[in-house]
C-alpha cells in the first residue's frame, strides 16, 4: 500500500523553508500532498491560485509531489486523497504551542491521521512568509529566502 502525506500551510508564499520540508517529506512518503488552506487568522497577499502556481513551479522537479487547494478542513482533506498522515515543519520552540494545538484539534476530528513533524534546517530556523513579506516590501534582499520565481511574484506585488 502506497504511503501518501499531506503537507498543509498557507503557503503566502512559499519559502525555501517551506521546501526543504516538501522535499524532505517527499522522499519519506510515497506522494505528497501539498495543500494550500485557509487560516482563520491571516490575511493573505497572494491569491490561492497565485499560490498555487508558485508551489507548483518550485516543485516541478517533485514527480510525487501534488499541488492543490480546499477551503475545509485539513483532515477532511486528508480523507479524501486517502492520506493517513500530516507533515509540518517545526523551527523553534516557539512553533510548539501553536502546532500542539493544531495536532490535537486534528487528531479529536480524526483520529486516524497522524500528524508528523519535521525539524526545520537550522539555515531557516528564523525564516517565515510574513518576515519575507516585510523585508520584500521595504526592497531588501530576499534572494537567500525564497526562489527567484517567489521573489519576481513579490517584488511585482509591492511595486509602486
Ligand atoms: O501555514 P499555516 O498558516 O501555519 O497553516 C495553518 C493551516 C492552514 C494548516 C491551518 O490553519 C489549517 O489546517 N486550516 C484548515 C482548517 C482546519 O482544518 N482547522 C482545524 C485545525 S486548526
Amino acid at each position: 500500500m502506497a504511503s501518501i502525506a499531506v503537507c498543509p500551510g498557507s503557503f503566502d508564499p512559499i519559502t525555501y523553508g517551506h521546501l526543504d520540508i516538501i522535499r524532505r517529506g517527499a522522499k519519506v512518503f510515497d506522494q505528497l500532498y501539498v495543500v494550500v488552506l485557509n487560516n482563520s487568522s491571516k490575511q493573505p497577499l497572494f491569491s490561492v491560485d497565485e499560490r498555487i502556481d508558485l508551489i507548483k513551479e518550485v516543485t516541478k522537479d517533485l514527480p510525487n509531489v501534488k499541488v492543490d487547494e480546499f477551503s475545509g478542513l485539513l483532515v477532511e482533506y486528508a480523507q479524501s486523497v486517502n492520506a493517513n498522515a500530516i507533515i509540518r515543519g517545526l523551527r523553534a520552540v516557539s512553533d510548539f504551542e501553536y502546532e500542539m494545538q493544531i495536532t490535537s484539534m486534528n487528531r479529536v476530528l480524526n483520529e486516524s491521521i497522524e500528524t508528523f513533524f519535521i525539524m526545520t534546517n537550522n539555515q531557516y530556523s528564523f525564516l517565515s512568509s510574513s518576515i519575507v513579506k516585510e523585508v520584500a516590501k521595504y526592497d531588501g534582499n530576499i534572494s537567500s529566502l525564497v526562489p527567484s520565481t517567489v521573489e519576481k511574484a513579490l517584488h511585482q506585488k509591492f511595486k509602486k
